[in-house]
């Protein structure tokens, strides 16, 4: 069987920033959009951090996750997520190997900064949203110069914000 394409999902800065103080550092409706029409219906990993901070937005709005499966990676065996269509997984292996077996197309990774610097050098492909301008923060994303080939490129404009709509591979 083939493999599923492994993508990378991430809003960042042009100085790579994607988040301050466990927070992304702005709100671009068209991105969350963008974030929810490609990831629906697909697996997502995330960094323990990342889906918490995830989770507490959707609770604080009194609203579900989107319908998708979460495979959060942490190292705590007792972590316990009781939200349906979540699941854990101990290791960045042991989270791609339970999303492939899963996910025949297309396997997404959406942060954080740990998680994204373990899994670029085994990405095929990155959704990147390139916000214009120099943001303060605390969590990066990792150097992506190998990812030269671009698939397409949106310039768009909203939310107070410039910024571009990136898919690249290798
Ligand atoms: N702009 C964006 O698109 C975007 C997207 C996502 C997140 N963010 C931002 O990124 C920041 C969070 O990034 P972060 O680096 O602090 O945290 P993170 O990558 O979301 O999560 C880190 C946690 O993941 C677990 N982990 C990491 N590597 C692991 C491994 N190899 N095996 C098992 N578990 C592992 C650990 O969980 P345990 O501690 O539970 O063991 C670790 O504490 C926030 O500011 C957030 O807003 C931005």
């Amino acid at each position: 069987m083939a493999k599923p394409t492994v993508s990378i999902i991430c809003a960042l800065s042009e100085n790579r920033v994607i988040g301050d103080s466990g927070r992304i550092p702005w709100h671009i409706v068209p991105d969350l959009v963008r974030f929810k029409q490609k990831t629906l219906g697909h697996v997502v990993i995330m960094g323990r951090k990342a889906f918490d901070s995830m989770a507490e937005y959707y609770q604080e709005r009194g609203r579900d996750l989107p319908k998708r499966t979460h495979i959060i990676v942490t190292r705590n065996p007792d972590y316990q997520v009781d939200l349906s269509g979540c699941m854990r997984a101990q290791s960045i292996n042991a989270a791609l190997e339970l999303a492939g077996k899963i996910e025949p197309k297309e396997i997404f990774i959406a942060g954080g900064e740990e998680i994204f610097r373990q899994t670029i050098d085994r990405a095929d492909k990155l959704y990147l949203t390139v916000i214009k301008g120099e943001f303060k923060g605390d969590a990066f994303f990792p150097d992506y110069s190998e990812f030269s080939q671009v698939v397409s490129e949106k310039k768009r404009e909203s939310d107070g914000h410039k910024y571009t709509f990136l898919e690249l591979t290798k």
